[in-house]
């Protein structure tokens, strides 16, 4: 049994060729970027930051943002050399294929899976928490079956998945066109927060900038990371320590950059433009991230902020509610683009493994007309709608981030593991000190992976010991890397 056997670079090159598994190239290295912040910035900035200012970091929240932006672009090194290498759709489930082998690349699939597809979901269900918050400022309040935490079904979640799925069928360039104005009305907004908010702003919110730390006893057992019950550590909040879990908890907010890399296969120039999407999305996004937080704990004090919608409340506790409705619907605009480009990013990771035979491959047939996976894009939709619509979720969104560092210590592995076995291939863009950075990032990606609570860790394990199940019961069998023929 070879479950390490890998797919050659050029096979997995070839494999894009193939007429009826073949996806349309369209997009440039602006694509790239505005469908990077389209899927970055959304609930982190507009959710996250006033949950952890006021739990974890007060005003050095600004802090904890450039603590996972940093180790955000140490993995985003790696992403862009393997997409420079490789410019497959997949992305880490490809680069693993390459180098790691068959049920390696199956795990990270599997795990991008839960990134990918619970995150849409998530960020859809905040979607339609301001989508309802608004309709009742303008006097229409939705039944209580239909939209809230009591809701039977969550029907606006349901709903905007819907059309979002079948933005994706019509085709990717539309689905870019559509992306860029709601990603200039987002950005639009998070400048008005920052211009309009300094105005606002207070030195005397700005003391203490890392307040004194306090012990949370109360957060113990599967609820406290990982990393203080190992080392016996009585849980605290703020401090040094506080900056820290805090950048694990507002990690999510910079999720998104590595999607960039999924899209690669219909990049027009993808050596070039892949590592220019993903840099110029993530350097974007991490300076207004710090500028917001900084602008937000200025104009309020942190014990103040609203851990809903810290963003536009901060508007209204300094008497400016017209501000604040734009803000809402620059939050609604921005999360759509989110769960837009977290289903693309699921639809062609699930493309790829489904092409290489590990999943039905009936699933990968491109539309004759839209030049897309539609079968594969509708399934998917189906499944998020469903889990919108009917799952509650709280603090699964932790899952999402323990997926996504998972998936960056393969892939910053895999860089050196790749730079050892294929010197000879051709490289647009090289990470520089190798191996060092790449190590970096693995120790910084499991560090704040530590920083995740015992319950998010045991409910990763269920998911990939499920992905196992699944592998050896289908995709070991149908693998045409393992020289399965099976046509379908
Ligand atoms: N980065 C994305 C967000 O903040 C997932 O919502």
């Amino acid at each position: 049994m070879d479950i390490f056997r890998t797919k050659s670079v050029e096979q997995s090159i070839r494999d894009t060729e193939d007429p009826e598994h073949r996806l349309r190239k369209r997009l440039t290295a602006l694509d790239l970027t505005v469908f990077g912040i389209g899927v970055i910035i959304g609930t982190g900035i507009f959710v996250l930051t006033g949950q952890v200012a006021k739990e974890t970091a007060g005003p050095a929240v600004a802090l904890s943002f450039v603590v996972a932006g940093v180790v955000c672009g140490l993995a985003a090194l790696c992403y862009a050399e393997f997409a420079s290498t490789i410019p497959v759709a997949g992305s880490a489930y490809t680069f693993a294929f390459a180098t790691l082998g068959e049920f390696p690349a199956w795990v990270i699939g599997w795990d991008l899976i839960l990134e990918l597809a619970l995150a849409a979901a998530v960020v859809a269900v905040g979607w339609a928490g301001y989508f309802a918050s608004m309709l009742e400022s303008i006097g229409i309040p939705l039944p209580a079956a239909i939209a809230g935490d009591e809701a039977v079904v969550n029907l606006p979640a349901v709903i905007i998945v819907a059309i979002l799925t079948a933005v994706l069928v019509a085709g990717i360039k539309l689905s870019s066109r559509v992306n860029l104005i709601l990603v200039i009305t987002k950005v639009a907004v998070v400048l008005v927060v920052i211009v309009a908010g300094l105005f606002f702003v207070k030195a005397a919110n700005y003391t203490p900038f890392i307040p004194d730390p306090v012990s949370t006893p109360g957060v113990e057992g599967v609820k406290a990371p990982l990393f203080q019950v190992l080392f016996g550590i009585t849980p605290v909040a703020f401090g040094v320590l506080g900056i820290f879990s805090a950048a694990a908890i507002v990690f999510f907010a910079f999720i998104g950059f590595d999607i960039v890399a999924t899209a690669a296969e219909e990049t027009i120039e993808p050596q070039k433009d892949v590592p220019r999407g993903i840099f110029g999305s993530l350097a974007i996004c991490t300076v207004l991230y710090v500028a917001v937080s900084l602008v937000v704990v200025g104009m309020q004090n942190y014990t103040r902020l609203s851990t809903s919608a810290p963003l536009s409340d901060a508007f209204i506790a300094v008497g400016q509610d017209w501000l604040a409705t734009i803000i809402s619907l620059g939050a609604l605009a921005g999360l759509t683009t989110v769960v837009l480009v977290l289903l693309l990013g699921q639809t062609r990771v699930l493309f790829a493994m489904s092409r290489d035979g590990l999943v039905p491959r009936t699933l990968s047939r491109v539309h004759p007309r839209f030049g897309t996976p539609a079968k594969l894009t509708v399934v998917i939709g189906v499944v998020t709608m469903a889990l919108a619509g009917f799952v509650s979720f709280g603090e699964l969104a932790e899952l999402v981030n323990i997926g996504t560092l998972f998936a960056f210590v393969v892939v910053s592995i895999g860089v050196w593991v790749l730079r050892r076995t294929r010197p000879d291939l051709p490289r647009a863009f090289r990470v520089p000190l190798v191996p060092l950075l790449p190590i970096l990032s693995v120790l910084a990606c499991l560090y704040l992976m530590l920083n995740l609570p015992v319950e998010t860790w045991l409910r990763f394990v269920i998911w990939m010991v499920l992905g196992v199940l699944v592998y050896f019961g289908y995709g070991y069998r149908h693998s045409r890397t393992g020289g399965a023929r099976t046509g379908r």
